[in-house]
């Protein structure tokens, strides 16, 4: 695990798209996937500026989200697809064909998520997955107590997660309880991981996922696990951690 600690929030958005960017060129036809949430707006705004300023071109990319939420239909814009095409995707030349988010409002669910499994599968599996992290522990919706080997499925929103959602929703009873996610197994799949995380408020799940053990109450720990992730925080996530110099392996 490579852990890079930038000095702010913009250092740590253009550090990733610098990633993000160098395996486009390097494969124009990977495979992104991608998280919502406030932590990678930065990023999508690099690589936003990138495709206009400097041609990077997405035409060939494969895109998977990582989870949506259960009755949200992708018109909402509290839906995860809604901010996907206002944050990202308009503004680049992906080919709508190639972009997979879940679909909240699929009839039979399971089916779906087997659906979802197989298509990753289908497109050779993702080449480097997004991560944002939860101040819980839980990455894209694997809350406390996940299966470490879970595949994409339906999961019940944490109280926590339900009450940090509420200023997205005009009343209680709209804060949606489900969701469906990408499971912590089908994450670990992936063939490189990039967390990023910033301010106060993520330095003691930082802590816990670097240097913590391994458990299913706080699901990012899993990541010590990959053999090729990089976790990209800013100073202030990384605030907590008892060996704190940019750049180093764990
Ligand atoms: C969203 C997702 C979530 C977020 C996490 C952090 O697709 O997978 O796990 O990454 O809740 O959210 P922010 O970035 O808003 O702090």
């Amino acid at each position: 695990m490579l852990v890079v600690i930038k000095k702010n929030y913009d250092e740590m958005s253009e550090e990733a798209a610098k990633m993000v960017a160098d395996l486009i060129r390097r494969k124009p036809n990977c495979v992104l996937g991608f998280s919502t949430g406030s932590t990678p707006l930065g990023l999508y705004k690099e690589l936003i500026r990138m495709h206009k300023e400097e041609g990077l071109d997405f035409s060939k990319v494969t895109t998977f989200n990582l989870d949506e939420y259960v009755g949200v239909p992708p018109e909402h814009p509290q839906s995860y697809a809604y901010f996907m095409w206002e944050n990202l995707f308009k503004h680049i030349n992906v080919d709508p064909r190639y972009v997979h988010i879940p679909h909240g409002m699929a009839q039979d669910i399971e089916e779906f998520c087997e659906w979802y499994e197989e298509r990753i599968k289908h497109a050779g599996g993702i080449d480097l997955q997004i991560l944002g992290i939860g101040a819980n522990g839980h990455i894209a919706f694997n809350e406390p107590g996940s299966s470490l080997g879970s595949r994409t499925r339906i999961k019940t929103l944490d109280e926590l997660t339900k009450r940090d959602n509420l200023r997205f929703f005009t009343n209680p009873e709209e804060v949606p309880k489900y969701a469906i996610t990408m499971g912590v197994g089908t994450i670990m799949d992936s063939k490189a991981l990039l967390l990023l995380a910033n301010g106060k408020n993520k330095a003691d799940a930082i802590k816990a996922t670097v240097e913590g053990p391994i458990t299913a109450l706080y699901p990012a720990t899993i990541v010590q696990m990959h053999r090729k992730a990089f976790i990209i925080c800013d100073e202030e996530a990384a605030s907590e951690l008892s060996r704190k110099y940019s750049g180093y392996l764990s």
